[in-house]
């Protein structure tokens, strides 16, 4: 171990940000960019029917899951299970997060770019008078070029590595406080806009309204992968942050609150976009386009646009920031506590590699690699599916395992309730869903899509 005490960690300041960190680490463009697709992709309502019953009874206990590993062992994704359970192979779940956190972050760095990009065209005035066509055409051609897009992922990798180094708390904690909620607001502005369009309830009808003849076992994966996704768990960011907060705070009701929170703004995004896509007859499953190509054009259509898509954008990038603040930060943690490097070094080397794996992706997103397959996926294809939706699922399968059956009840009692402070009236509700619902939910979700059970 690298010789870490628990006192000698940075941790959290405030309750407030705690939430904020984690809130930060799980709003981001999983929620404005990967969701809306993921609905339209996956036939609308039905996908957000069970999108929300994996939030709830899997979602929330592998966080509240995390949350408990990283507080007790005050360690990073590997060390905690090396440290409360020593000489066993737990520690790989950990492993598996970390390899996670890379590949999500090279395909994720590539989005994140594509924001720094918006962001310099809403300055130009560079959505104009232009149609959806038009819009989506931009963008097409943006992503596919062979130097743009790898540009704008250099520098956000590096502005991601810039506040790593700062630290937990004068980096992370101090730019989620402010800039969350004004994202909140400036997405209910969206709203407003976009369901007063004419035609906008045909939207709001895809959204809400379930079909539940489009459900087969590939959209519930990716309602599996994407509830995982969205909360940043399965892969130890949310057990790093653990380990960041004070002993005093309430576990159980923080993961209740994060959730809440990251659940909320997925919909909100889902109420701008959608009202929108069907006024302007732009097609609900074009991928990864969809939300840079609708919402220039929803702000077109109001006072104002040129400044509301200006922050928009400039708030997109900075809620991905955020989130990958946390990516980077679960392999930092690890490298420089189990390797005894500086978290300089630490932070170097991992952005080179992510920068590499993440290059890799952009290229392939229509650029020269285009063509180049494995198992039929591209590599940005690739990445994603391993990640999200098989990665993602199993490492949180494992990790409450961990907690419901290896962990020890004593221990877990003991950070459920910070040392008695509080009288846990819930724990035995939440244990149930730990220890049998979110595990048997999670291996149910996988044996119907190796096809060994069919329900869909
Ligand atoms: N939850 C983040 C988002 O929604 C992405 C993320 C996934 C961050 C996993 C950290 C770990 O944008």
């Amino acid at each position: 171990m690298a010789g870490i005490t628990p006192n000698k960690r940075d941790s959290f300041g405030s309750k407030f940000g705690v939430i904020a960190a984690a809130a930060g680490s799980a709003v981001g463009l999983g929620n404005i960019w990967k969701f809306p697709y993921e609905v339209g992709n996956n036939g609308g309502g039905a996908f957000l029917v069970f999108y929300l019953i994996f939030v709830i009874l899997i979602g929330i206990p592998v966080m509240t899951s995390e949350f408990i590993i990283g507080r007790n062992a005050q360690r990073n994704a590997i060390g905690s299970f090396k440290f409360i359970k020593p000489g066993k192979p737990w520690f790989l779940i950990g492993i598996m997060g970390i390899g996670a956190a890379f590949m999500i972050f090279a395909f994720y760095g590539s989005v994140a770019g594509w924001t720094l990009e918006y962001i310099f065209q809403a300055v130009k005035n560079g959505f104009a008078e232009k149609s959806p066509a038009e819009l989506t055409d931009q963008f097409d051609t943006f992503v596919s070029h062979p130097l743009r897009p790898v540009i704008w992922q250099v520098i956000f990798i590096a502005l991601t590595a810039g506040v790593v180094l700062a630290g937990v708390k004068n980096g992370i904690e101090k730019y989620t406080k402010i800039l969350m909620p004004l994202l909140l607001v400036i997405i209910l502005i969206l709203i407003i806009r976009s369901v007063t369009l004419p035609g906008a309830g045909e939207g709001l009808k895809f959204l809400f309204k379930p079909d539940f003849s489009k459900i087969t076992g590939s959209v519930i994966l990716s309602a599996l992968g994407q509830a995982f996704f969205s909360l940043s768990l399965g892969m130890g960011t949310i057990i790093t942050y653990g380990s960041y907060i004070n002993k005093k705070n309430n576990l159980g009701s923080t993961a209740i609150q994060v959730s809440i929170a990251d659940t909320l703004i997925a919909i909100l995004a889902g109420v701008a976009i959608f009202p929108a896509v069907f006024a302007f007859g732009i097609n609900p499953s074009q991928g990864e386009g969809l939300v840079f190509v609708t919402i220039p054009n929803i702000f077109q259509q109001m006072p104002g646009g040129y400044f509301f898509t200006l922050i928009f954008f400039i708030l997109l990038a900075v809620a991905a920031l955020t989130s990958t603040i946390s990516l980077l930060e679960v392999i930092v943690a690890y490298f420089s506590e189990e390797y005894k490097i500086s978290r300089k070094k630490a932070t170097l080397y991992s952005s080179l590699i992510i920068l590499v794996l993440g290059v890799l992706c952009t290229l392939s997103n229509g650029g020269v690699l285009a063509e180049f397959k494995i198992f039929g996926r591209n590599i940005w294809g690739l990445l994603e599916f391993t990640s999200a939706d098989i990665l993602l699922p199993l490492g949180g399968l494992f990790i409450v395992i961990f907690v419901g059956f290896a962990m020890g009840s004593k221990r877990v009692k003991e950070e459920l309730t910070s040392q008695g402070t509080f009288k846990g009236k819930l724990i035995p509700l939440l244990m149930f869903l730990v220890r049998f619902i979110a595990p048997i939910g999670i291996a149910l979700v996988f044996l119907n899509i190796i096809g060994l059970l069919n329900f869909g």
